[in-house]
């Protein structure tokens, strides 16, 4: 990434001038989601880089375990909602669907909400929305979505001011306006911490109201958001922002060639009632373990052995302290009591 002169421009909201200049929440909104963008390429995001959806099977087992969960909490309705929010291409859904007992599918409706298009052959069953439905009874899951809604990013210059960095479709930056109002709000109150030159951060408020938006959609049951996360004691002084392409780390290019993302304020998301805790402690508490299977099945039934030694092997990586293990899960009942039993 190359850095241009440092100063005050005229189009400090964002908004792209004669330049390209733009804020970097309106740059990954036209990379990601605009006419070309990285998610509505054919490929879908498993061909650029892996989520626990993708890693395992065992996702997709315990979150249906969840959802039963859920369904013993309101009582078992007639009618339950599985709702899989940014769903990349419904692998999660039509996982969760498969691994349901078939009294719970058969009551289960199933929704993918997604900004790409309807996958070919994306089971019948499963209903395919632009937005998320409203009055949801049930699960609404969200993985890996929070760290995709755009943001803006803010550096501090040389007098201690936080700016909004500026960006050109070839990753060029250059600092912009103050940052001002809500964002500046935001900041102080979710980002404590010296304003020292060069340090940088991802105004997350437009995830806090992602996320209040589609909890907003949940009559009763429970929403969940699980991403990288990083609480307020320990936000990373230059903030996280990168590119993905192809399984590689890239530089954050916002042409539509890559992934843009950065680790999620979890925390400053939360809505009263809600708690975050570790994707290892969440799926422990659904039964995902990581122990290997004994010696002795080998001799007995080296089939079954090979199996479990094979599914111990993906717990632990789902699991896995430095890794997936460490995303945080943010629980937010709605009417029910917490089923991850906090
Ligand atoms: C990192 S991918 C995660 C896909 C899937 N949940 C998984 O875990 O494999 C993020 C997805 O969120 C989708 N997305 C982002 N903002 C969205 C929105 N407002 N509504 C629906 N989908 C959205 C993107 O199109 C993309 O497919």
């Amino acid at each position: 990434m190359t850095w241009g002169a440092t100063g005050k421009t005229a189009d400090g909201d964002g908004g792209p001038d004669g330049g390209g200049w733009r804020g970097w929440r309106a740059a990954m909104e036209a990379a990601l989601y605009g006419p070309g963008g990285f998610y509505r390429r054919p490929e879908g995001p498993a061909g650029h880089f892996r989520t626990s959806v993708h890693a395992s099977a065992l996702f997709a087992e315990a979150v249906a375990r969840l959802l039963g969960r859920v369904d013993e909490a309101l009582g078992h309705p007639a009618s339950l909602d599985f709702v899989d929010m940014a769903a990349g291409r419904g692998e999660l859904v039509t996982g969760v669907l498969a691994a349901l007992p078939a009294d719970l599918a058969a009551r289960t409706r199933a929704y993918a909400v997604e900004i790409a298009d309807r996958p070919a052959g994306l089971d019948h069953r499963i209903e395919w929305l632009a937005e998320c439905p409203k009055g949801v009874t049930g699960l609404l899951f969200a993985n890996e979505w929070l760290d995709n809604v755009p943001v803006e990013v803010a550096e501090v210059d040389p007098s201690g001011v936080w700016r909004l960095v500026l960006v050109r479709e070839d990753g060029t930056e250059r600092l912009g306006e103050p940052v001002s109002g809500a964002a500046a709000e935001w900041l102080a109150r979710w980002w404590p911490g010296p304003a020292e030159e060069g340090l940088r951060a991802e105004i997350g408020l437009p995830r806090d109201t992602a996320w209040a938006s589609v909890v907003a959609r949940v009559e009763r049951g429970l929403a969940v958001a699980v991403d990288y996360a990083h609480t307020a004691d320990a936000r990373p002084p230059f903030g996280t922002l990168t590119g993905f392409r192809k399984g590689r780390e890239t530089a954050p290019v916002p042409d539509g060639s890559c992934d843009i993302t950065a680790h999620v304020a979890l925390d400053a998301c939360a809505l009263p009632g809600g708690r975050a805790l570790t994707q290892r402690d969440a799926l422990r508490a659904l039964g995902v373990a990581g122990a290997r299977p004994p010696l002795a099945l080998a001799t007995t039934d080296p089939a079954a052995y090979v199996r479990a030694l094979a599914s111990a092997g993906e717990a632990a990586e789902l699991t896995a302290p430095g890794g997936l293990g460490d995303f945080g899960w943010l629980v937010q009942p709605v009417g029910i009591p917490d089923p991850l039993g906090g």
